[in-house]
């Protein structure tokens, strides 16, 4: 029988690949998954455990409980600067939904989305499930991956209908910066395009640096479709929940979507992230020590990598990936990466996995204790010594 022709576009996972090849190998340091280490914060745990013996085991409203989206809708404007009401807060079952209801709901057949490569390897394929056709745009390492205004414009066609953002970035860890954004806000805007805005890591960001919502930009809003989550900010990537902040026409459409597949977010999940939201210190406290201890182990891996050979690293400016060039060493990005495990028993991502711009480099997680990244930096060394 035949499938649907859209799954076959579909290339399976480049990071599972090498997780399947690197089980059952005892000793091994990875730098391969990109999901806090942390345990969630006691009081959000707690608040769950409650809230089954308070009896929140039923369906939930499709868009999430009311009072959990008048507690988004209130962070969205005081924190982001969106100026958001509750109807235009959609609480979903993760980033992933998220994201693809995104997709879905602003795709017809054959319709363009602007992705960045490299980036999340999941929009490229969510794009093709959706029926629409990804465009990839390059990020360049001599532009610290920055996205460059006039390499969007080009790829700009009568079938655009979206550009997709992603700051700060999984793979390169960097940030866009707000005069990048407001030239992206004007594109869209002399266009007529949608924004897709993944802030999944918003609270994750070194050096005092300053996160920016293209949403709180005037007029933004009306064309942005913002993907928040509690997965990387509150260590929470098993509870599935996340949160769209989007206009809200299309809310009420995408009410559609949720009520036809996931019916709600779980009732629990959303039960402790509302007390989460509400225990307001308590809970900055904790993402301060993740975001703290996240930023000691990037300075640790950073200089660690420019110290072996054949690798060069930017310091990356959020999130908890580096995303070293390593084309300087005669092997392409997975070749090195098997080397790595083969030889020295230490799991990276090729580069690839997130794109064909994702060539010369490897991905980093350091979602992992120092000792543990101290450790898989003297391997690579001496891995690296005896090519
Ligand atoms: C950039 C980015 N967006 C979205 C997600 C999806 O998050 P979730 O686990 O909530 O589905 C991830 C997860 O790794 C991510 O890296």
């Amino acid at each position: 029988m035949e499938l649907n022709k859209n799954l076959s576009k579909i290339k399976p996972s480049g990071i599972r690949k090498l997780f399947d090849l690197a089980q059952n190998r005892a000793d091994l340091v990875s730098f391969g998954i990109g999901e806090p280490d942390f345990i969630t914060p006691d009081h959000v745990r707690e608040a769950a455990k409650q809230a089954i013996d308070d009896g929140y085991t039923h369906y939930t409203p499709n868009a999430g409980f009311y009072d959990l989206r008048e507690a988004l809708a209130h962070k969205l404007n005081e924190i982001n600067g969106i100026s958001v009401k509750t109807e235009e807060v959609i609480v979903t079952a993760g980033g992933t939904q998220a994201l693809f209801s995104s997709f879905y709901a602003l795709l017809n057949p054959g319709d363009e989305l602007i992705v960045p490569d490299p980036g999340f390897l999941v929009y490229g394929s969510q794009v093709l499930l959706a029926g629409g056709n990804p465009v990839y745009l390059p990020l360049r390492e001599e532009n610290k991956f920055q996205l460059d205004p006039v390499e969007l414009k080009k790829l700009i066609t009568p079938r655009t209908r979206a550009i997709l953002l992603n700051s700060p970035s999984n793979p390169t860890g960097m940030l866009l910066g707000e005069e990048v954004l407001k030239e992206i806000a004007k594109i869209a805007n002399d266009y007529d395009l949608f924004i897709i805005s993944d802030e999944m890591y918003e609270d994750i960001i070194f050096d005092g640096l300053k996160h920016v919502s293209i949403a709180s930009f005037p007029g933004m809003k009306e064309r942005t479709i913002s993907v928040f989550g509690f997965s990387k900010s509150y260590a929470m990537t098993g509870w599935r929940l996340a949160y769209l902040a989007l206009p809200e026409r299309l809310a009420n459409e995408m009410i559609k979507i949720q009520q036809n597949t996931a019916v709600c977010p779980n009732s629990v999940t959303q039960r402790a992230a509302l007390y989460g939201l509400q225990q307001e210190e308590e809970t900055k406290l904790a993402i301060e020590n993740m975001r703290r201890a996240y930023q000691e182990r990037r300075d640790i891996l950073v200089k660690g990598l420019n110290e072996i050979k054949g690798f060069h690293c930017l310091t990356p400016e959020g999130a908890f990936y580096a995303f070293p060039n390593i084309s300087e060493l005669g092997k392409s990005s997975e070749e090195l990466s098997m080397y790595l495990l083969d030889e020295c028993g230490v799991v990276t991502v090729p580069g690839t996995a997130f794109g064909e711009q994702g060539e010369g480099y490897l991905r980093f997680s350091y979602a992992t204790s120092s000792d543990m990244i101290k450790k898989g930096l003297e391997k690579i060394k001496e891995g690296i010594d005896k090519l």
